[in-house]
């Protein structure tokens, strides 16, 4: 496998991914809701689902970072194969399609509105605001206020469906147009029947084995939770951390430097393959070494739990608090208050209790209340909350056979 090869695989996948990435974001507009209080349902819908929709969710999540990949490898070879000088106009093309595929993974992860998407967005724009003079106000105009709501989901749609697709659409248009001689020896027949092939493949067990992650909906008070970017953002993460007293220089120097000097390589004349290696090799190693020292400073990190789980893991708390004084530790029907007064609560590990009730009449009792003792939790738990409730009580007390 040589150089040429590499790029144009690298070639030919971007051009699929983004296909596909713009095909997938069509099929999820269908159901998707930008407004705070029904984005996360929305999305949470097509996870329960599962099938179609939640392939499609699966497709543009995946292939958000896959793109990222083939951009990178497709950006490396064509500057490790020398053509920058050369197609200089192309390189600065597909640089800037580079740049506008990150602002749509900025925009982009915010709209599940999880945990994860919420503290995720606040964390970056928290970067955003840290830019010298113009920061405040990009983070606000971006944010459509001062907080992350409505107004936020809004804007970032706006930009991540309609203004950067559209961008992205009309630069390759242009790279196709004028360059159709550069654009065949990159996409020849070959790379098109590979790329599409090896694509499809690893697209269709990847997305049907591993549904994308969502966590609990976003929860603006809980300050204690730990976000983290992309993997392809950690370095800039860890590189934060070490400049702390100046963020500018994550926020400002450094992209600006970044883009400067990536948009200037086809003006530094003369580089021997030698010297070409050298800076691919100095700029993929500190990559590497800035992704592992944050890696590793995470490994006691407590591994995010998917919606379900989470859910599981409050409604075991739930149960514990509000529950256990008069179900039991272990749902029995003993606990202290039921003792005290001789209250009537089944045994939830009983055969007979699970014969003499049904779905709909456990959520009914949990949300109404039941008797004159069982209280109603309508108040206290969502309606999520009370469904995982029951879910709860299935696979911790209903006995097995
Ligand atoms: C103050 C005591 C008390 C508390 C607190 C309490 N329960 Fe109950 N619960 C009862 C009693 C008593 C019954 C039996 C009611 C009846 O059948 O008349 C009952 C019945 C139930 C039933 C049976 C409904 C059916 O028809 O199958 C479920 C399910 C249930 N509780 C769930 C919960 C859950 C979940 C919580 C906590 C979120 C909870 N309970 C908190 C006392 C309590």
């Amino acid at each position: 496998m040589n150089l040429q090869f590499i790029l144009k695989l690298s070639a030919g996948l971007s051009f699929l991914f983004l296909s596909i990435l713009i095909l997938s974001g069509w099929g999820l507009s269908g159901g998707y809701i930008p407004s705070e209080s029904e984005a996360f349902s929305s999305i949470l819908y097509l996870r329960k689902m599962g099938g179609v929709g939640q392939m499609i969710r699966s497709l543009h999540f995946y292939l958000s970072s896959g793109l990222i990949i083939s951009g990178f490898i497709f950006l490396m070879t064509f500057y490790l194969n020398g053509y920058t000088s050369q197609y200089w106009k192309q390189w600065v093309l597909s640089l800037s399609i580079y740049f506008l595929i990150i602002g749509s993974c900025f925009t982009g992860y915010l709209l599940p509105m999880d945990q994860n998407a919420f503290w995720g967005t606040q964390v970056r724009l928290g970067i955003v605001e840290s830019v010298p003079v113009i920061g405040v106000w990009i983070a606000n105009l971006l944010r459509g206020g001062s907080t992350i709501g409505s107004e936020t989901l809004s804007r970032f749609i706006t930009i991540h469906a309609s203004i950067i697709p559209i961008i992205v659409s009309i630069i390759t248009l242009l790279l196709i147009q004028s360059q159709w001689e550069f654009i065949k020896t990159i996409l020849s027949k070959t790379s098109i029947l590979f790329g599409t092939i090896i694509g499809l493949v690893l697209i269709y067990f990847w997305t049907y084995s591993v549904s994308a992650p969502l966590e609990l909906p976003a929860n603006p008070i809980d300050v204690d939770y730990t976000p983290r970017p992309e993997w392809y953002f950690l370095w800039l993460f860890e590189f934060g951390k070490y400049v702390e007293w100046a963020p500018w220089i994550r926020s400002a120097l450094l992209p600006m430097a970044g883009t400067l000097f990536l948009l200037g390589l086809p003006f530094l004349k003369h580089q021997a393959t030698n010297h070409r290696i050298g800076i691919a090799v100095s700029w993929c190693g500190t990559w590497l070494l800035l992704t592992s020292l944050t890696l590793y400073a995470d490994r006691d990190l407590p591994e995010k739990l998917n919606y379900e789980s989470a859910m599981f893991v409050q409604a075991e708390e739930n149960y514990q608090s509000l529950c256990y004084d008069c179900h039991g530790k272990e749902g029995k029907g003993d606990g202290p208050q039921t003792k005290t007064f001789s209250l009537e609560t089944p045994d939830f590990t009983s055969k007979t209790y699970w014969r003499g009730t049904d779905d709909d009449k456990i959520l009914n009792a949990i949300k109404e209340g039941k008797g004159k003792d069982m209280p109603d939790f309508k108040r206290k738990l969502s309606k999520d909350q009370i469904y995982a409730q029951l879910e709860m009580m299935k696979i911790l007390f209903k006995p097995k056979k």
